[in-house]
């Protein structure tokens, strides 16, 4: 899809969407428009319910010189940040493909007291349209033209087209990190196992990431015994992947960014049921997320030093397969029962923390992962949650979530839930509590392997990484949640 910036037309013509303020303000263009049409913009208004608040439309059709004419509620002044230029990006984009469109100019009026410059109401709303037009489309051979995307160009009318254009140059690295991790998480597991994961990964050397990876061999030899026993049922090889961007201070210690990568989550000898068993394809979505953040770091070449760590195994029932009761030598020394091997988001990540903390010795640690089926029952789909033993990052990241639109919610951790997971034969299992707390005492688990001085955060995505119905900006289908979260977070803290 194009986009492109322009200044105001004398007159406009073609799919239109117009900016109206609160209280059915019309911005000049609306103003202008209405002035041409007779009143007909007004006279929609007054036969409609719509009054220009954030997020509502109206389409005012068979226009003389319009293919279609849309009202765009932008509400008060204050209202229109960076988020909500983004949401009505992603409304016009679907209105317009709704409609078999394949141009749409939207008219980004200066709104007077409004924070946001104008050349950034429009670069966002540039990337709305983009991050709303993500399709995932490769495995269907039969669709016809109209069950395609229609949308070809988004001309984005401004005061200063050269600021916008600019400004959005600045944002396009987000669209591709974002649709890289959302192609990860939609890909089915019989594509995308661990190695072929890595080997995407792989890929995202050509933008200067360093990228390594750990086979079982070498898993083996250095002791990651608790993430190989997730792996030892599959027939896919499990993959520890290590990405590097060290473009910060030379002394400065870097942060951690680790991802769960379950290609697929079978249960493995605990099976999970039938039902919605195929979601489990997304069980990677920590890992996507964090190779997504890395690529969009290198991509805008941030001053900081970063290293992304993604655990990635497939979790299968197999004659070789960890058995309920196992006990296995974590790569800490420290030793796991395993009393659920359905509970192998923890068992991964666990390896995967030790191991960044012995050899990267990172200032901060932020871990995400689709753990537990609780946090949903929890938090639903509009908050992850947040488990952390440092206050200040965990008001960092929250920050970051809101100002961005991921939003967080911190969990409490605490040594009455670290007690549940106490296991008679070995130092801890993998399970405690019945299903009491599920989420937490997961956390609880993470936390028995941050080591003394380390700021740590654990980020529980399994609400978050999908999404049944989607929003303005994202299509039904894999969120991406995390990218920008974790890129912000970096932006706003760890740079310079
Ligand atoms: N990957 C699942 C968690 C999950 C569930 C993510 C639903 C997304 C949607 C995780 O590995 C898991 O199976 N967790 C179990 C833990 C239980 C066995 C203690 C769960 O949540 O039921
Ligand atoms: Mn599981
Ligand atoms: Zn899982």
């Amino acid at each position: 899809m194009k986009v492109e910036f322009v200044a105001f037309p004398k007159a406009f013509s073609g799919n239109v969407a117009l900016f109206v303020g609160a209280e059915k303000v019309l911005q000049a263009s609306a103003r202008a428009v209405d002035e041409t049409l007779d009143g007909a913009v007004t006279r929609a208004i007054a036969a409609s319910r719509f009054t220009g608040a954030k997020n509502q439309t109206l389409c005012v059709l068979g226009q003389a010189g319009f293919s279609r004419l849309m009202l765009l509620g932008v509400g008060k002044e204050s209202e229109l940040d960076a988020r909500a230029a983004e949401a009505l990006g992603g409304l016009v984009a679907a209105d317009a493909n709704t409609a078999g469109q394949t141009a749409v100019t939207i008219v980004a009026d200066t709104i007077k007291g409004n924070k946001l410059a104008p050349a950034e109401v429009a670069a966002h709303l540039a990337l709305g349209a983009r991050l709303r037009c993500y399709r995932f489309d490769k495995y269907k051979t039969k669709d016809k033209p109209e069950q395609k995307n229609s949308l070809e160009r988004v001309t984005i009318a401004v005061a200063s087209p050269a600021e916008a254009r600019k400004a959005y140059a600045a944002l396009e690295p987000v669209v591709d990190s974002v649709f890289f991790t959302r192609d990860l998480v939609s890909e089915p597991a019989n594509v995308l196992y661990p190695a072929e994961f890595a080997r995407r990964a792989k890929g995202l050397a050509k933008l200067g990431l360093k990228v390594e990876v750990l086979g079982e061999a070498a898993m083996k030899k250095l002791g990651l015994n608790v993430l190989l026993a997730v792996g030892q049922g599959s027939e896919r090889e499990s993959q520890l992947l290590i990405m590097s961007w060290m473009n910060g201070p030379k002394n400065q210690a870097p942060v951690a960014l680790i991802g769960k990568g379950v290609t697929f989550d079978t249960g493995g000898i605990s099976i999970k049921p039938a039902g919605g068993m195929e979601d489990m394809k997304w069980d990677m979505g920590g890992a996507g997320a964090v190779t997504g953040a890395m690529r969009l770091l290198a991509a805008r070449k941030a001053k900081a030093n970063v290293i992304g760590i993604c655990a990635l195994v497939e979790n299968m029932p197999d004659g070789n397969a960890t058995r309920p009761g196992d006990v296995v030598k974590s790569l800490s020394g420290q030793t796991v029962e395993i009393i659920n091997t359905d509970a192998e988001g923890r068992l991964i990540l666990c390896d995967a923390m030790w191991y960044v903390q012995e050899k990267y010795k990172p200032q901060a640690m932020v871990e995400l992962s689709t753990l537990t089926g609780a946090i949903i029952i929890a938090l639903g789909h509009e908050r992850a949650g947040l488990f952390s033993n440092d206050t200040p990052l965990s008001d960092k990241l929250r920050k970051a979530g809101s100002e961005i639109g991921e939003k967080l919610w911190r969990m409490p951790l605490g040594p009455k839930y670290d007690k549940l997971i106490d296991s008679d034969i070995a130092d801890m299992k993998n399970v405690g509590g019945g299903r009491d707390g599920g989420s937490i005492t997961a956390a609880q688990f993470l936390q028995r392997f941050v080591k003394e001085g380390v700021a740590w955060a654990h980020l529980d995505i399994a609400g978050m990484a999908w999404s049944s119905k989607g929003n303005e900006t994202t299509p039904k289908g894999a969120t991406a949640y995390g990218v920008r979260l974790l890129d912000r977070l970096i932006a706003d803290n760890y740079e310079k």
